[in-house]
């Protein structure tokens, strides 16, 4: 089932592989895209993956994990990532990209967030946001997704996971605030809301969550499904199910250890999801997709060290599939 097309809206992915999004920082200290962005996601297209959702891409610069983050705070980064798009789209695959603001979590000279509450002693006090900063942020998701759409994204993943900033409002740990944003669906609502006034509607919307946090107190997967339900309405097409990133701590990872999540969340919000985690091995993927875990896998770390497994692996499963011309000599009998 792994390599049978998947529909959405309009969008036909041609299978159920997604490459999630995975920060690079590799752009100028500007966010600006360069030739390691081009030929990294162009290759991922070639190696057949379905579904490319790009690194997350900061949306305002003191929103930025690093000072290598990709940017999308201004309409002089849309030449460069429409020269992703391209790349993605004429190797045959699927465009997506991630949009972000990293609150307490970014490594800038002021990090703002929800409370005044660090993430751990290694980061900085955040600020806790005025109201002007909360509107500020919600208008700059708002202006990332026109110039997604402008550079041609297919799909637009709003990054409400491990642990940054709508990730921050959501979980009780990292928002202690006592007006109307200390319900974190308030923030997550406006963001929605505002990215689905200019995000075209026949154009896919995901939103990616930390199912859980792994902590007494954090996020589960009924409080984040609530919050999905509280905003699907507007909009959002698909889950992109995670989980952790709020507080530091061991998480117990094994091949396949978000999927029942991902089928836990789907199930409390009727949503379509994607799922993964520590996969490595394609048949896994393809028994989570058959046995209805997830409607979409991602291979994370898998899909760094080797861009071409979807087609090298597609063969030693009995599927056939077309491989690029230009490599078919170097085709596995
Ligand atoms: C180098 C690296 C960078 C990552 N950056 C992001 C990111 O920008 N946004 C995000 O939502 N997840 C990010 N992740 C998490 C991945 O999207 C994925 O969920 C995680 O690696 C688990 O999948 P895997 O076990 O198949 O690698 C990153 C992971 C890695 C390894």
């Amino acid at each position: 089932m792994l390599y049978e097309p998947y529909q959405i809206k309009n969008l036909v992915l041609k299978n159920r592989v997604v490459m999630p999004p995975m920060c690079m920082y590799s752009a100028n200290t500007l966010g600006f895209a360069n030739d390691f962005h081009f030929v990294h996601y162009a290759t991922r297209a070639i190696g057949g993956v379905g579904l490319i959702i790009q690194e997350a891409t900061a949306t305002l610069p003191n929103g930025r994990i690093s000072v290598n983050d990709l940017g999308i705070w201004s309409d002089d980064h849309i030449a460069g990532l429409k020269k992703i798009v391209d790349g993605i789209h004429s190797n045959g695959s699927v465009a997506g990209i991630q949009i972000n603001h990293a609150g307490r979590k970014a490594k800038v000279e002021r990090p703002i967030g929800p409370s005044a509450v660090s993430y751990s002693d290694d980061y900085q006090l955040p600020a806790e946001m005025t109201l002007e900063e909360i509107e500020e942020v919600v208008l700059s998701f708002k202006e990332a997704a026109r110039r997604a759409d402008q550079a041609g994204y297919d799909l637009l993943e709003i990054h409400g996971a491990h642990g940054y900033l709508i990730f921050q409002f959501l979980s009780p740990i990292s928002n202690l605030r006592t007006d109307k944003y200390k319900d974190g669906k308030v923030f997550l609502k406006e963001v929605v809301e505002a990215i689905v006034e200019v995000w075209p509607k026949e154009k896919v919307l995901a939103l990616r969550v930390s199912g859980t946090e792994y902590v007494e107190g954090g996020v589960t997967p009924v409080t984040i499904s609530e919050a999905i339900n509280s905003v699907k309405d507007l909009g959002i097409d698909i889950i992109d199910v995670s989980s952790g990133g709020n507080v530091l701590v061991k998480i117990n990872a094994f091949p396949g250890y978000q999927l029942e999540l991902a089928k836990q969340v789907s199930e409390l919000t009727g949503l379509p999801v994607m799922g993964g985690g520590l996969i490595t091995d394609l048949r896994l993927a393809d028994h989570a997709v058959a046995s209805k875990k997830c409607d979409l896998v991602y291979l994370g770390r898998l899909l760094l060290r080797d861009p071409y497994v979807v087609i090298n692996q597609a063969s030693e499963m009995g599927v056939v599939i077309p491989y690029p011309v230009q490599y078919l000599r170097g085709k596995k009998a």
